[in-house]
């Protein structure tokens, strides 16, 4: 039983961290001349109306996406990002968030192609419609562990693996590493981008150590805070880990989350790091 929906967070900081540095990470990998694959193993719908009950609920987007809608002064690395927001929005109020699949479609070359999984029936339904006339996107009810194990190595040798899990079971982090470990041991030269919650310092450190134990090298640890450090209430920030960042990703990213840290956080709460977990 799948009880979480994205549209209830759509456009948060977290979504916000994470798209921006999706967008990234496929401008890089489009330098080369060369095809590649993008595997969405936790999909979602695609597209959200923050107009939907549900996003109006907690509003999750007027602390993400909402404080960057009218700001005059977005950094370069960021306005791709920002152009593939403005893309799903006719209108110039904000009403719309893309997904990460409709972030991947406005950066993938016409060679590219893009492979989504999303579990839940009714997500996917939504999903396989908005891309109903894409031959370059390929659409999946299946399991993200499970896509892992059926589409990697993609046939092209290149590609990005985006794992976003809604983290609404236990155990996840565990999860996580095992799929890593096993899907690198298979295909050691691929980009992985995990996205998580930031949890208590003690799960933390063990997910950390859980990563570090695999043996897999050149991990990128990126992470951002934007409200105090109560694992009571809240998630306070998340993070990502990036296995074979492109080059110069890191270079990139880090002003990037610097200045995100400044547009998101609350009453300077919080901060943004870059570093390596693993070096090369
Ligand atoms: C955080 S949301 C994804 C958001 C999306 N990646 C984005 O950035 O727009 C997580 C999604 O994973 C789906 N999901 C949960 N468990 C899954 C699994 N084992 N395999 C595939 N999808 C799963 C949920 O239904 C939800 O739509």
């Amino acid at each position: 039983m799948l009880a979480y929906r994205h549209l209830f967070h759509a456009g948060n900081f977290a979504d916000v961290f994470k798209h921006a540095l999706l967008a990234r990470l496929l401008i890089a990998l489009g330098k080369k001349d060369k095809p590649y694959c993008y595997l969405d193993t936790h999909a979602g719908i695609g597209r959200y109306d923050l107009a939907h009950p549900w996003a109006k609920k907690a509003r999750e987007y007027e602390n993400g996406i909402g404080r960057l809608w009218q700001r005059k002064d977005i950094p370069a690395a960021l306005a791709p990002y920002m152009a593939a927001v403005k893309a799903v929005n006719p209108y110039p109020n904000l009403r719309f968030y893309p997904g990460s699949p409709l972030i991947a479609k406005r950066f993938v070359r016409p060679g590219d192609r893009i492979v989504l999984t999303e579990l839940n029936t009714t997500d996917f339904a939504e999903l396989k419609a908005l891309f109903a006339r894409d031959r370059q996107v390929a659409v999946h009810l299946l399991d993200g562990y499970q896509g892992l194990k059926a589409f990697l190595p993609p046939q092209e040798r290149r590609g990005l693996v985006l794992l976003d899990s809604s983290f609404d079971r236990a155990r996840e982090f565990a999860r996580i590493v095992k799929a890593l470990a096993e899907t690198h041991s298979r295909w050691a030269t691929g980009t992985y981008a995990i996205w998580y919650p930031l949890m208590e310092p003690g799960a933390m450190r063990g997910f950390a150590r859980d990563v570090e134990q695999t043996g897999i090298r050149k991990i990128l640890r990126l992470e951002l805070t934007v409200e105090p450090e109560d694992w009571t209430v809240t998630v306070p920030g998340c993070g990502m880990l990036v296995v074979n960042p492109p080059w110069g990703f890191e270079k990139e990213a880090r002003p990037m989350l610097r200045w995100l840290w400044g547009a998101l956080s609350v009453k300077g709460a919080g901060g943004a790091s870059v570093n390596w977990l693993v070096p090369e």
